[in-house]
């Protein structure tokens, strides 16, 4: 019988990851292949050349298909975030019979498809998340199923995104002759990796800082509450360090790994480092702490743009369970320090951990999103007829089809 393999594929400004994993016999997660690759074809979390990105994408599955062999997927689910992202709760009164029911599987799905909405051109859904469900006006529970209630009332957690940038995003997948099972909002991936039981149930904030965009999902009682994207990134510190030294992209991006901080008064005040010399310039030496106090303005910028956003969702105060943050551009030396000094709430560092058999060298902020992905695989594997993947990914090949035809005739 021919292997199941499960597969995300992360595509991020910055680092295009592809995970291949099998679910062994004891129900353990097994990796079979990690491809990562610069991105090339993207700027700032749009994609800006339909053609390098195919290639960026064709890249990190060569790599992590070396093991499967080529075109042994079965399709994959796919990561994609960026400003054309939004989120809504939707709360619908959809079964009202004036009688008493047992509320079944279909049902649900009925409540649950009820919360879709209205057909938007130039949005597609790509999630719609229940997350909680009021009987009769007062019995509030996450699972109906086989409960009695005359009405139900329902709540679901709606995420969309603009379709020109979706479309554009999956084709590079699609262009590989890899289906795509879903298109899964990255900062969902991510949480699906690193936020704990207790973090959902008590309310936290997981922040997925990338290249170009940091991925916001706001939990609360269990569920995922708000979902945006700000589009600012681990780059323009890079781009920051560079236009300040005077040296190229690349070297602000390896001064930044090595010596970033963005606590001044965590450095110490005399040490100093080299740095290269562009254009037959000679190499030059500054003070690190130099370096480390136009990183601490940006970083207080970028968490007044978080907290903006948090509060843009209608909450009073960040959930107790405080902030979450991963993704490659958490890495920066001193930012829960720094977060901990703005905004005196619990911050966690976070990567993928206590998940069975995840070899070490995935257990890094960076892979947060591409693990979760590989997570989301297997958790809707099956899915076929139900919601809201499968549903709205038909509806949508329909009417990416719809248009193609168009375009041709
Ligand atoms: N040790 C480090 N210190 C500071 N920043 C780091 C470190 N390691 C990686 N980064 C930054 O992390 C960012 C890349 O992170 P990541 O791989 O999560 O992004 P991405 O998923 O490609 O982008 P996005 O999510 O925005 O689409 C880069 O800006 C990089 O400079
Ligand atoms: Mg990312």
């Amino acid at each position: 019988m021919k292997d199941k393999f499960h597969t995300g594929i992360d595509i991020g400004s910055g680092y295009t990851t592809v995970i291949i994993g099998r679910v062994g016999s004891e129900g353990e997660l097994k990796i079979v292949g990690v491809g990562r690759t610069v991105t090339k074809g993207m700027n700032r979390g749009l994609v800006d050349d339909v053609g390098e990105l195919k290639e960026t994408v064709r890249l990190a599955l060569e790599h992590a298909e070396e093991y499967t062999g080529r075109g042994n997927l079965t399709g994959a689910y796919v990561g994609v975030t960026g400003q054309g992202i939004s989120s809504k709760n939707v709360i619908n009164l959809a079964l009202h019979k004036g009688q008493t029911e047992i509320i079944n599987s279909s049902r649900i799905r009925e409540l649950v498809e009820s919360c879709y909405p209205e057909n938007d051109p130039l949005t597609d859904v790509l999630h719609v998340i229940p997350v909680g469900f009021n009987l009769d006006g007062y019995n509030r529970t996450r699972n109906p199923l086989g409960l009695h209630a005359k009405t139900v009332e329902i709540e679901s957690h709606v995420v969309s995104m603009n379709s020109i940038d979706l479309r554009n995003a999956l084709k590079s997948v699609t262009s590989n002759k890899v289906s795509v099972n879903g298109a899964v909002f990255q900062g969902l991936a991510a949480a699906e990796s690193v936020i704990t039981g207790d973090e959902r149930e008590i309310g936290s904030v997981l922040i997925d800082i990338g290249e170009s965009t940091t991925d916001i999902v706001v939990f609360k009682e269990g569920s995922p509450w708000y979902s945006t994207v700000v589009p600012v990134g681990g780059n323009m510190i890079t781009r920051d360090i560079s236009a300040a030294l005077g040296v190229p992209f690349r070297a602000g991006e390896e001064i930044k790994i090595k010596y970033g901080h963005c606590m001044p008064s965590m450095v110490n005040s005399n040490e100093e480092i080299v740095v290269p010399g562009f254009q037959g310039d000679d190499k030059k030496t500054v003070l690190k702490r130099d370096i480390a106090m136009p990183i601490q303005s940006r970083m207080v910028e970028w968490l007044r743009l978080v907290t903006q956003a948090i509060s843009a969702s209608g909450l009073r105060a960040i959930p107790s369970g405080g902030l979450v943050i991963t993704g490659g551009g958490s890495k920066l030396n001193g930012l829960t320090e720094l977060i901990n000094d703005n905004l005196e709430i619990p911050v966690r560092l976070a990567y993928p951990t206590g998940i069975k058999g995840l070899p070490t060298q995935l257990q890094k902020p960076e892979y947060s999103s591409a693990v979760g992905l590989l997570l989301w695989a297997v958790k809707h594997q099956g899915e076929k007829q139900s919601y809201p993947q499968e549903n709205i990914w038909s509806q949508i090949k329909k009417i990416v089809g719809k248009k193609e035809r168009a375009m041709v005739g």
